[in-house]
């Protein structure tokens, strides 16, 4: 069963929408659960982040000091010297579920056009990891273009961690280049699976005032499972609510939840009704536990969840829609799939980039009445002509 140090190696969080799936490491299980938060900033506009947690690899002067990287604050921001691998951290001083960062240069020179990230809970030497797709590559954000207003730049993956560090990768040509931020994300009432086969399955931890506690399962039912998985992100709810310590027992870890009892409708367990005076263990009961249903479909490489490359998931690998007769009827199937009202506009060519992996759909014909798009007509017995500068996309509307 799962090696517990694994949470702590591997635990990556999926956001809510646009979802990545983890990867099949080599003899190892990748640990994951997805997003819940009504993601806010974290405090370096506000102060809530005070001024010793924000440290950098190197800065000219005074004026343009680590602190100085305050979205809006100040007014020309951290300046370090151009020059690559250099960085700028924030200590969030505890694990937070971190959903993106607003980015901001100065005036309209002055910015840093792209960057990667790294995250840690220990800032340690040696205990860093990169932000990366689903490939393992590390991932290049796109910055500011140079309007001095701020970027939002959501990760496509939510990190939990407690430090973060942006590294400037490329700068406008005129140096000096500036530097101010936000951090996205939120802390309290995040939940996470853990020691599950699969990334959609596990014991259910929530974090709650700077610590994880498990949920006692008396009580415990598919409502209080959809409920969780809904907040994870698998937009198709649970498959089952597993009881008796299933996915075997956290060891140390409080109760901090009992007789859970969730509408289904709530969109995150922390708003469901339970027994507010709960045990330190869940003692003669045990430990609750979900099996969500995956997700079969996503919007990549989009501006924001509501517009992407259609990627659906077939025998657990991840594929693209070749965009043979794609059109709006087709588009909003997706769209309605992924709970949006409709489609806007059905793209074409790789509109979003080219994915990778099979061309799974060709030729679709679907005649709108139908919930999921693996259930429209499609060329399902040829083998697809189309490579990837064909990928569908869609634009739907948000509602
Ligand atoms: C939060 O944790 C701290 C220290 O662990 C404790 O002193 C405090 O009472 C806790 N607050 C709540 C609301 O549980
Ligand atoms: C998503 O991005 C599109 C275009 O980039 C924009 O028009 C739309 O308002 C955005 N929607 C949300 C919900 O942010
Ligand atoms: C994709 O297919 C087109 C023709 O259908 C071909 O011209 C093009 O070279 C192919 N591109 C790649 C990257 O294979």
């Amino acid at each position: 069963m799962a090696v517990r140090l694994f949470m702590w190696t591997t635990l990556q969080l999926l956001c809510a929408g646009l979802l990545a799936t983890a990867r099949d490491g080599v003899g190892e299980r990748m640990q994951t659960s997805v997003a819940p938060c009504t993601s806010g900033p974290l405090g370096m506009e506000s102060g809530a982040i005070p001024d010793d947690s924000i440290t950098a690899s190197s800065f000219y002067h005074e004026d343009y000091r680590p602190s100085k990287a305050r979205l809006n604050v100040e007014k020309v921001g951290w300046i370090p010297r151009k020059k690559a691998g250099q960085w700028i951290q924030v200590d969030l001083s505890e694990y937070t579920a971190i959903t993106g960062v607003i980015v901001q240069g100065y005036r309209t020179m002055q910015h840093v056009k792209s960057f990667s990230v790294k995250y840690s809970d220990t800032a340690m030497k040696g205990e860093w990891k990169s932000l990366v797709d689903e490939e393992g590559q590390v991932l290049e954000l796109a910055g500011n273009t140079g309007s001095g207003q701020p970027v939002t730049v959501t990760f496509p993956s939510v990190i939990v961690a407690r430090y973060i560090r942006l590294l400037p990768l490329t700068w406008s040509r005129s140096a000096p280049y500036a530097l101010r931020l936000e951090v996205l994300g939120c802390r309290d009432a995040i939940v996470r699976l853990v020691d599950g086969d699969v990334d959609w399955s596990g014991r259910v931890e929530i974090y709650r005032n700077g610590s994880w506690g498990v949920v006692c399962d008396q009580d415990w039912d598919l409502l209080d499972a959809t409920t969780v998985c809904r907040q994870l992100g698998f937009k198709l709810g649970a498959r089952e609510a597993k009881t008796g310590s299933f996915f075997g027992k956290s060891g140390s870890l409080p109760a901090m939840m009992a007789r859970v009892s969730c509408k289904g409708t709530e969109s995150r367990l922390a708003d469901c009704p339970f027994v507010c005076k709960t045990p330190d263990k869940c003692g003669r009961t045990r430990e609750a536990g979900v099996i969500c249903r995956p997700n079969t479909i996503r919007l990549v490489g989009g501006s924001n969840a509501t517009n992407g490359r259609v990627e659906v998931r077939r025998s657990d690998i991840w594929g693209t829609v070749c965009d043979n007769d794609w059109d709006l009827t087709d588009a909003s199937i997706v769209c309605r799939q992924l709970g949006f009202s409709e489609a806007v506009e059905a793209k074409a060519g790789a509109y979003f980039g080219p994915g990778r992996g099979p061309v799974h759909l060709d030729g679709l014909a679907c005649d709108g009445s139908e919930s999921d798009i693996s259930d429209c007509p499609s060329l399902c017995w040829e083998e697809t002509q189309c490579n990837h500068t064909r990928d569908a996309g869609v634009i739907c509307r948000s509602n």
